[in-house]
């Protein structure tokens, strides 16, 4: 695991968008998994300002999500389409029909999850997967607990998730209970993953992730055994690693 200390969240979203770029340069039609919330948001920004001064060019390149609410429709501010076309997609010169996110409202979830994982399989994997990490060491929607699985599922958030999302939202009773989420397989199958984060509340799970025992109560600590892993921590995050 190869892991760079950054001093900021700028420096952490300057630092993991040139090792995007140089995936999207080496591979113009590349496969990129993404995530959303706080931590891409700046590296989201950094990969625009490279789109429009011509460094990098996406009109060849899928991408896949991690995550999607289940209840919200793609139209819903919160959801995590609408932050995708918000944040990245409705700047660059993507394709949106290349662009998937599970769907949130799909009436079939089991079909939905199938059709997700082939999708992926499809495309030929996941050349550079971007992760961030929850406080509890979730990675994706992958809640700590006594079994992973191994594909796109649909889960349950736990309280502290919950908690910590209610921040985008009016209230803790309009974030979603349910999700739908690639598994700790999909993850792991991607040839390349990139995880950020910043700030001192990610700080243990950071830590468990570098020395930890490799615990399902973790999951983030399943990144040890995959062979190219790169973290970009800043120092508040880096502060407990041993
Ligand atoms: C989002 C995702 C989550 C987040 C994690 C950290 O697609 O899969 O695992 O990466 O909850 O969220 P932030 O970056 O908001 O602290």
């Amino acid at each position: 695991m190869k892991i760079i200390i950054v001093k900021d969240y700028d420096e952490m979203s300057k630092v993991g968008a040139d090792l995007i770029a140089e995936v999207i340069n080496k591979k113009p039609e590349a496969i990129l998994g993404l995530a959303t919330g706080s931590s891409p948001e700046g590296l989201y920004s950094e990969l625009i300002k490279k789109n429009k001064n011509n460094e990098i060019d996406f009109s060849n390149i899928t991408t896949v999500n991690l995550d999607e609410y289940v209840g919200l429709s793609g139209e819903h501010p919160q959801s995590y389409r609408c932050f995708m076309n918000d944040k990245l997609f409705n700047h660059i010169n993507i394709d949106k029909e290349r662009t998937f996110v599970p769907n949130g409202l799909a009436k079939d979830i089991e079909e939905e999850c199938n059709n997700y994982d082939k999708k992926i399989e499809e495309l030929g994997g996941i050349d550079i997967q971007l992760l961030g990490i929850g406080n509890n060491g979730h990675i994706a929607f992958n809640e700590p607990a006594k079994e992973l699985s191994y594909g796109t599922h649909l889960t349950g958030l736990t309280e502290s998730t919950i908690k910590a999302n209610s921040r985008f939202f009016a209230s803790m009773d309009e974030v979603p209970k349910t999700a739908l989420t690639m598994g700790i397989g999909s993850i792991m199958r991607a040839k390349k993953i990139v995880l950020i984060a910043s700030g001192e509340s990610k700080g243990e799970a950071i830590a468990q992730l570098v020395s930890g025992k490799i615990t399902t109560e973790v999951p983030a600590t399943m990144l040890q055994v995959h062979p190219d892993v790169t973290l970009v921590v800043d120092e508040a995050a880096a502060k407990l690693i041993k």
